[in-house]
């Protein structure tokens, strides 16, 4: 209203934010093989874990499922970028369906990693969080009883291997950095002879989207990370500022974000998840202007240039 003067509110964005390289190369792989089959095309579990991004998706003509048996006959169907048990693809050539494998590059990695680790005869410890998909995904690429899952320094201390046990470590990619070196280093003074990945197999775009949240959160009074609740990286970035010291808040979309939130707040920052598109950023800063003054900054703290080659059967 004429009269009432809005505070203004200095807004620092994270960069890089939001899509990362295997985010960018599922969504292509779901919309390439919509125009190339037609609708409509299944994807099993959501193709990255942004409700937004899977909406677009169905509206498109891809139809979400939990699992294969929820396939028809006929029809192809898309592998989420999180990865699947060896059990998944085996069943759908079973079937003889057309199956398009949307598995991050990076997560494929740790896959053939884990492999070569029980070929080479050792036991696996994997660091990751119980149920997420990409766990269960890695967990399927050897057999029962080959990898056992820590997700804490306490989880360590709790294993009953011997230093004559053959070991090896993997890691899930959208990891804490800091909490998995702390694993990583409890897990090598207990087993010296353990080997593992030269870093560990937090990739890329989870450990640039961190340092950035690093740079920005002792600057603000609030940081507000746009993802899902179900986003392993996401929700690794609101961790990553509240232990700095700074509240932070997941948020879905703009909507979210309720003006009380603002109250004594001169200075906010941004950041997005890896699965959640950039419109949502444009959304939430266009939502902040409606409540304030805003005057934006990006902060860069690194490049990203990685794209990653589309399966075979989608090339141009
Ligand atoms: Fe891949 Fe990392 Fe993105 S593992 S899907 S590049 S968050």
């Amino acid at each position: 209203p004429a009269g009432v003067t809005r505070l203004p509110l200095k807004l620092l964005i994270a960069a890089p934010r939001g899509f990362c390289a295997g985010v960018d190369r599922a969504i292509e792989i779901v919309e390439r093989a919509i125009a190339r089959y037609g609708a409509p095309v299944y994807v099993r579990h959501e193709i990255v874990h942004n409700r937004f991004v899977v909406d677009s998706l169905r509206a498109k003509g891809a139809v979400f499922v939990e699992e294969l048996d929820e396939v028809p006959d006929g029809v192809p169907v898309v592998f989420s970028a999180h990865g699947v048990p060896k059990a998944v693809p085996a069943e759908a050539r079973d079937r003889g369906l057309d199956f398009l494998d949307a598995t991050c590059p990076l997560v494929s990695k740790v896959h053939r990693q884990a492999e070569r680790q029980v070929e080479a005869g050792r036991h696996i410890i994997f660091i990751g969080h119980r149920g997420h998909p990409e766990v269960i995904g890695t967990f399927g690429q050897v057999a029962a009883g080959q990898m056992t899952l820590v997700e804490t320094v306490d989880d360590v201390e709790k294993l009953s291997f011997g230093d004559e046990d053959a070991l090896a470590f993997l890691t899930q990619t959208t990891l804490s950095v800091d909490d998995t070196g702390m694993i990583v280093q409890a897990l090598k003074a207990r087993f010296p002879q353990i080997v593992g990945p030269k870093a560990e197999d937090i990739c890329y775009a989870t450990s640039n989207r961190q340092e950035a949240v690093k740079a920005i959160a002792p600057q603000v009074d609030l940081l507000l990370v746009i993802g899902a609740a179900n986003s392993s990286n996401s929700v690794r970035l609101v961790e990553v500022a509240e232990r700095i010291g700074t509240d932070a808040r997941l948020i879905q979309r703009g909507s979210d974000i309720e003006p009380a939130w603002l109250h004594g707040v001169g200075t906010i920052g941004l950041t997005a998840g890896a699965s959640a598109p950039e419109v949502l950023v444009r959304e939430v800063v266009d939502r902040l202007n409606s409540l304030r003054t805003v005057e934006e900054e990006v902060i860069t703290t690194a490049e990203e240039r990685i794209v990653f080659k589309l399966p075979r059967q989608l090339a141009d």
